[in-house]
């Protein structure tokens, strides 16, 4: 019996194509990413068709590749913390904790309460791994996460900020900054040359009530009081897995600048 999803509006029913997307790729013969419980997961669901018109073969591979790249940034920060505290903010219907990070003991995925009460019917809750239902505007949400030495958590947003204008993503910075000083913080954006290139999918997003409202650049995210430890571009740093059109695209036009993932710490 499929779960109903018609419920989920807005900017929440995108993490059903970031779902679908992990799932689709358990049928390529050499995976990107190892996801099982994504194909479960997507199985027990119903699928919201007004999706389909941005769902295609470059999102599916672009959703992939950037779980991916989160995972190894994931990874790298648990072998290099004493006590890890791992915290993804707009975590949808992530699947990262199974995949990579049963050996964590702390491990909190938040997102608005319709799409935690959506997961609920899908996995159970344990100490380790805690799902936190309320806005990552809320800020109360900070009060669940351990008191230990901020260099022990990095946060992910994965597909988040972009959905936030500028005065919120402001805020919730510096309040992170405030609270968990050299924690670190993972998060993908998009810059002003992809707002224009990327129209067509910008106002079909909006059609979706799920607006994209925060385009930026690396050096306006260091003035936030982040520093930045490294970035990724995602359609040029990961060729071995882009079609030939996408690898010619992103070196010779500037699609290959539009869309960053940022390792960064909160200073
Ligand atoms: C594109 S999905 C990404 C989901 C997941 N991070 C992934 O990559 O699969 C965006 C997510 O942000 C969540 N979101 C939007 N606004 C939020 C808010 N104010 N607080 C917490 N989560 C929010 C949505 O519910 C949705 O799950």
């Amino acid at each position: 019996m499929s779960i109903p999803t018609s419920k989920i509006s807005g900017v929440p029913r995108t993490m059903l194509m970031t779902l679908r997307a992990r799932a689709d790729e358990q049928a390529n013969s050499q995976p990107i990413i190892q996801d099982p419980l994504a194909v479960e997961w997507y199985q027990s669901l119903t699928w919201d068709e007004e999706l389909d018109k941005l769902y295609n073969s470059t999102s599916q591979k672009s959703l992939a590749i950037r779980a991916y790249h989160y995972d190894n940034i994931t990874l790298r920060h648990i072998a290099n913390s004493s006590q890890p505290i791992i915290v993804e903010l707009g975590s949808g219907l992530s699947t990262r904790y199974y995949r990579i990070g049963q050996q964590v003991d702390n491990w909190f995925d938040l997102d608005l309460p319709p799409v935690i009460e959506l997961r609920n019917q899908l996995e159970t809750e344990t100490e380790k791994h805690q799902l936190i239902g309320c806005s990552v505007m809320d800020f109360s949400w900070m009060d669940s996460i351990p008191k230990v030495e901020p260099e022990n958590i990095l946060f992910i947003a994965e597909g988040l900020l972009m959905y936030f204008d500028v005065s919120e993503v402001e805020q919730l910075i510096e309040q992170m900054r405030f609270r968990f000083p050299g924690a670190s913080l993972a998060m993908d954006v998009l810059n002003k040359i992809g707002q224009k290139l990327g129209k067509k999918r910008a106002e079909q997003m909006a059609e979706l009530e799920a607006p994209f409202k925060w385009f930026t650049k690396e050096q306006e995210v260091a003035t936030m009081g982040l520093s930045i430890i490294n970035i990724c571009r995602l359609y040029r740093d990961y060729r071995q897995h882009w079609s030939l059109l996408v690898k010619l695209l992103s070196w010779l036009t500037p699609l290959g600048n539009i869309y960053l993932i940022l390792e960064t710490k909160l200073d």
